[in-house]
């Protein structure tokens, strides 16, 4: 390399100026005097990657975290220079890249606002001591910019004037600053002069982000180690910015809907008999429930794929009558395999040469639950193969429905790191490696191998997967909670910020312990931590056991009460709950909205933490102290019916909202029309004859779409679905629903039940398909009622 000292700063060093420039239809390639690589690829009009490599070559390129079938294409490229910069243009954006420096500055293609600016841009730092480069990228922070993302960092929603560290890391009981936590989600979104661009930072390494803390205008993203490596992805709306983020690293299939239902876990339910005791008490109490966890003592020392004898002689006689009772088993596997000559999975791992290595040749030994362990090298595909292969007998013969993936930071007892050592080996899917580049990724392809496993032995029911360390693209295959959380009110909060921010990091299908893992809850707090739950994608108590009983009736018959009602709202709203699950799958959109990201152009909204959007149309701030008997809160613009006295507020302002403690403020979105079914103890209980549809009035136009199908199987992916648009539209005296619908799946009601709330005007005629109702068949007591005993595609309803 040529060295000029302008190009060194602090150990420091620079591109040069740009000496060559190619293009190789949408790869762009610039070269500096000393060397130095950026390769640009226009993937879409609104995302740019950004490859640098300080070697004059690229490896190769490769990334567990893209999904494959990620859209691309754009509508305009054009690439010009003058005397300082090249110019790439395409329908969206604008691209300046200095010639001087290999800087780049990116513009607003409609109005020139600049939206994002390296400050000493791309840099680097040579390690000898890890054994590459240390590569930066540092960008000037716009006035007033604020940050979002970097999946479940417990802080503040608004990441600005904090520094961040990914490392998947076991964080027994974390705090509101504990960093790192167990997932490494490198992906940010900024926002300022009301425009929103996210960068997703791809590098598997150790990664470290800083917002305006180090220095106040300036936010930078560094990693330990392998490539600068970044994509750029350009709103202007921020829910775009997380859609197409979510759209590059994939979404999952849909889930089982009992999956959407209600989890209840400890450590541990056994034996047998206090497992029944359990799932019996849901049933006696009328508490629905859809799944019941096997924590680590249900295995035989601790050794993944076996049972204990004694307290669970004839699993697959208990899986079944718990099936048959609507309790799905989920049973825990970790990664660490038990170094025992006598264990058949250690056996097999050890003569196929499955686990990992140190650098020198020993395996990677380490301690975790069951001892001294050695570990699958779930980065290679023969290792996933065979571990997929393993799920044979826990599924497709004793009929466990979900496994939960634990401990894969990796994890590892008594050791300074909490992990395995930075030369432990690994294969990167044909990619060598050490740990340092694979760390981050272990959990992930832990939980890739299991979900194929269960979809394999499980088909054609669909898989369901939850992990607790997660790398960008995790959330195709499995669901994630936020890992071992507290009993405390600050905790409460912390998980509701968890799951907002992980939602807005492309993970929707996430949950926190509820009730807290460490230490005891009191009844109030349980009860207002189902609250939240209740709305969150996955909801399940968890405990550690260790300080008393945590199910919904460990409290007293209040709570059980408040508990019961939470999670028969939870029931009742799961259609509204599936179809948000459709819309995450299907069109990439969060299930869970934070304020900004639900109106960003309200500048109120960009430091709001707790109220956020359930889906689209619910609007939900749990209650975070105790003895509360409401709170203040911020209503987003826009009309809101209360949900429970249906009372209308106009937002665009703090209001006070009663909530005793078997209540919570909740609000519906004014012109929603809210999918409904019966309570069920558990999904498929009922066969649902009857869809309740609850109709917000509104003096103008909303729309709310419904997604159905069979809630397990595939079918749905040959056209087996039903996909109802609803056209709501008000006026002084009257209110139009259309319904158009789409696809082949027949749903079980033809019935629908039309709560009306919130007329204005007193109903003189209603038309079904046009022809008028009886008034006479409806009921006006209160909530106007009216059912419908056929499918229809128009009501008109007029004073
Ligand atoms: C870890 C998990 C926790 C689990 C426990 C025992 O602490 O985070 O959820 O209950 O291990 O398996």
């Amino acid at each position: 390399m040529i060295l000029n000292t302008e190009l060194e700063y602090k150990g420091n060093l620079f591109p040069a100026d740009i000496t060559d420039y190619k293009k190789d239809v949408d790869v762009l390639h610039f070269s500096t005097s000393n060397n130095i690589i950026l390769q640009l690829t226009v993937l879409r009009d609104s995302l740019l990657r950004f490859r640098y490599t300080t070697v004059g070559k690229f490896d190769n390129d490769f990334s567990y975290a893209i999904n494959e079938d990620a859209s691309r294409g754009y509508n305009h490229l054009e690439i010009t220079d003058d005397d300082k910069k090249y110019i790439v243009t395409t329908s969206k954006l604008i691209c300046h890249i200095h010639k001087a420096d290999l800087r780049k500055s990116i513009f607003d293609a409609k109005d020139h606002t600049l939206i994002c600016e390296d400050e000493l841009g791309f840099h680097w730092e040579e390690s000898y001591e890890l054994g590459g480069d240390i590569v930066k990228m540092s960008k000037a922070a716009q006035n007033g910019e604020s940050y979002y993302g970097l999946g479940d960092k417990p802080q503040h929603i608004n990441l600005k004037g904090r520094r961040f560290e990914n490392w998947a890391t076991d964080s027994y009981a974390f705090g509101k600053d504990t960093d790192p936590i167990y997932k490494a989600i490198p992906f940010y979104t900024g926002l300022h002069h009301g425009k929103s661009y996210g960068i997703f930072f791809d590098n598997t390494f150790k990664t470290f982000f800083d917002f305006c803390q180090e220095r106040r205008n300036v936010t930078s993203f560094w990693a330990q180690g392998g490539e600068m490596n970044y994509y750029f992805i350009y709103g202007p709306k921020m829910q775009d910015v997380v859609t197409s983020y979510t759209d590059l690293t994939g979404t999952p299939e849909l889930p089982p809907l009992w999956a959407l239902g209600y989890h209840q876990c400890k450590w541990s339910y056994y034996p047998e008999s206090n497992v029944k005791e359990i799932t019996n008490k849901f049933r006696e109490l009328k508490i629905p429930c859809d799944a019941i966890y096997l924590d680590i003592d249900y295995m035989e020392g601790f050794r993944c794929f076996t049972w204990s004898k004694d307290h669970f002689p004839e699993p697959k006689r208990m899986v079944k009558e718990l099936a048959d009772d609507g309790f799905k088993t989920v049973v825990i596997i970790d990664p660490g395999i038990k170094i025992d000559n006598a264990y058949s999975v250690f056996k097999e791992g050890l003569d196929k040469d499955y686990f990992c290595k140190r650098a020198d040749g020993p395996y990677m030994k380490g301690k975790v639950w069951p001892g001294e362990c050695y570990f699958p090298d779930f980065t290679r595909p023969e290792v996933r193969e065979w571990w997929a292969g393993l799920f044979k007998e826990l599924v497709e013969d004793i009929g466990v429905k979900g496994v939960w993936n634990d401990m894969n930071e990796p994890a590892v007892m008594d050791v300074p790191g909490k992990t395995f050592p930075a030369d432990v080996r690994h294969d990167y899917d044909g990619n060598p490696c050490s740990h340092q580049k694979a760390h981050n990724i272990y959990g992930m392809q832990m939980a890739r191998a299991t979900y194929h496993g269960l979809k394999r032995f499980n088909y054609p029911k669909r898989p369901f997967v939850i992990t607790r360390s997660a790398y960008s693209g995790t959330q195709r295959y499995t669901s994630t909670w936020m890992g071992d959380n507290v009993a405390s009110w600050e905790h409460l909060q912390i998980a509701n910020i968890q799951a907002q921010r992980l939602a807005l990091s492309g993970f929707s299908f996430a949950g926190s312990d509820i009730g807290g893992f460490a230490e005891q809850p009191n009844g109030e707090l349980y009860a207002r931590w189902i609250q939240l739950g209740a709305f969150h994608p996955f909801c399940r108590t968890h405990s550690s056991g260790d300080h008393g009983d945590q199910e919904p009736w460990a409290f007293d018959e209040e709570i059980t009460n408040v508990v019961r009602k939470f999670i028969e709202i939870r029931y009742e709203l799961l259609p509204y709950l599936y179809t948000a699950f459709y819309q995450y799958a299907h069109d990439n959109v969060p299930m869970l909205k934070s304020l900004v990201l639900f109106d960003q152009e309200d500048s109120q909204t960009h430091y709001r933490t707790d109220e956020f959007i359930c889906g689209n149309q619910l609007l939900i701030c749990p209650i975070n102290e105790p003895n509360s008997q409401g709170r203040r809160m911020y209503i987003p613009k826009g009309e809101w019916y209360n949900f429970w006295t249906k009372e209308l507020v106009s937002g665009g302002k703090e209001a006070w909202v009663e909530a005793d403690l078997d209540s919570m403020p909740i609000f519906v979105k004014a012109g929603a029309i809210i999918p409904k079914y019966p309570v069920q103890q558990y999904v498929g209980e009922k066969d649902i004859e009857e869809l309740t549809l609850d109709v917000y009035y509104k003096n103008g136009k909303e729309d709310s779409e419904l997604y159905e199908d069979a809630n397990d199987g595939y079918d749905y992916t040959k056209g087996r679905y039903s996909l109802k648009k609803f056209n709501l539209a008000g006026t002084d005296d009257k209110l139009i629903i259309r319904i158009h619908k789409r696809g082949k799946y027949m749903t079980s009601y033809s019935t629908f039940k039309i709560n009306l709330f919130g007329l204005p005007f007193k109903v003189a005629s209603i038309k079904v398909d046009n022809e008028y109702v009886d008034l006479k068949d409806v009921k006006f007591n209160g909530a106007n009622t009216l059912v419908i005993s056929k499918e229809f595609t128009n009501l008109q309803i007029k004073a």
